[in-house]
């Protein structure tokens, strides 16, 4: 199982319908051969939000073009293919679901391998594809659906450190925008308007910021928001301005203790290792989140790496990928895999495959 291998990812679980090719050589290095993503921004954005079922229906009109591109733009056909790997949760079932049932015909049908994917393990393994990142290493996932510390040692050896006891913290910033009545997704709204505003003059809460635990509680902040902004309606700009700065940096403060913390306890857990701190997640694009990350990574003599955007969200990449990982350990999986909508990433032991 040492030789080059090139995987198909499909990713279907969230709003984004995304497929890649990649080849992973024999030294484990990544290589990235296409990465086709269809946004479905467009399609839920009038909702506020991602509607799972419209999710679900357009991954089902568009995966099989979508499939097709990634292997015409990396001039493969299914036979020249190692294995399929397909996103098996956690996400919204109808949309993973799509996703899978897919990635087990194209096995049927060409007598692949089936590889299913968890995707906080694609989100996790994806520094090792863009930075080639060595384990073990702390990542940080902050998107609109998680806001995790883990520990990352190895595939399938992951430890969850902290996690949110509400709300997800790109979720935060989506419900900050609708509350101030800005566009979806909310965060680059909250972001450009706190890029105009006063970040101290809305005094906002920091919860759990002086408890031990690396766990994030974002729904008092989004709580006192509201109050605030109640406090000034109507709302003028500068107002809104002001508010969305002040909550930024609520956030930032937050994000930025728990991860001094974390670093500290990783340099606690592996003395003679270098710390290294991965971050992922669409709310890694914060630029004012970013600066306070390097700041406190600077302090703790850490690595920090941040793939790019593009490879931070959502896509097919990270799925071929974390297929590629596991196939090299002689992973695969049977067609009797399910799809789950809830999979905590403490639970993907290679043991796991067939
Ligand atoms: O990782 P992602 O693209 O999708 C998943 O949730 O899987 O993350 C999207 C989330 C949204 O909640 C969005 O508001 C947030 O990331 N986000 C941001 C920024 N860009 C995207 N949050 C804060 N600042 C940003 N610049
Ligand atoms: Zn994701």
């Amino acid at each position: 199982m040492d030789g080059t291998s090139l995987i198909l990812g499909i990713e279907t679980s969230c709003d984004e319908t995304a497929a890649a090719v990649v080849r992973r050589w024999p030294d484990g290095r990544g290589e990235i051969v296409s990465n086709v993503v269809r946004s479905q921004l467009a399609e839920h954005a009038v909702f506020g939000g991602v509607v799972p079922e419209l999710a679900a229906r357009a991954h089902v009109a568009h995966l099989d073009r979508i499939i097709r591109a990634a292997l015409d733009e990396a001039g493969v056909e299914f036979s020249d293919l190692s294995a399929i790997a397909a996103t098996a949760g956690p996400g919204l079932i109808g949309g993973v679901l799509v996703g899978l049932t897919t990635a087990k015909a194209i096995a049927a049908a060409t007598g692949k391998p089936l590889i299913a994917v968890n995707h906080l393990e694609a989100h996790a393994l994806t520094a090792r594809l863009t930075d080639g990142v060595q384990f073990p290493y702390l990542m940080l996932l902050v998107s609109g659906g998680h806001s995790q510390f883990v520990l990352v040692e190895g595939v399938g050896r992951h430890t969850l450190w902290g996690t949110t006891i509400d709300d997800a913290l790109g979720e935060a910033f989506d419900k900050a925008a609708k509350l101030l009545g800005l566009g979806y997704p909310g965060g680059p709204e909250v972001e450009r308007w706190a890029a105009k505003g006063d970040e101290t003059r809305f005094a906002l809460p920091r919860p759990l910021l002086r408890e031990k635990r690396l766990d994030f509680s974002f729904s008092g902040l989004k709580t006192a928001l509201r109050l605030a902004a109640e406090s000034v309606a109507p709302v003028s700009d500068t107002d809104i301005a002001d508010l969305c700065a002040s909550f930024q940096k609520a956030v930032t403060d937050i994000v930025a203790a728990r991860s001094a913390a974390a670093l500290e306890r990783f340099g606690n857990a592996f003395p003679d290792v270098t710390p290294r701190f991965v971050v992922a997640g669409g709310v890694a694009a914060n630029e004012a989140i970013g600066a306070a990350l390097r700041a406190v990574a600077e302090q703790a003599g850490a690595e920090l790496i941040v793939p790019p955007p593009a490879l931070c969200t959502d896509n097919g990449a990270m799925v071929a990928w974390a297929g590629a990982e596991r196939f090299a350990l002689g992973a695969t999986d049977g067609f009797d895999v399910a799809a789950r909508p809830r999979w905590p990433l403490a639970d993907t032991p290679l043991e796991r495959a067939s």
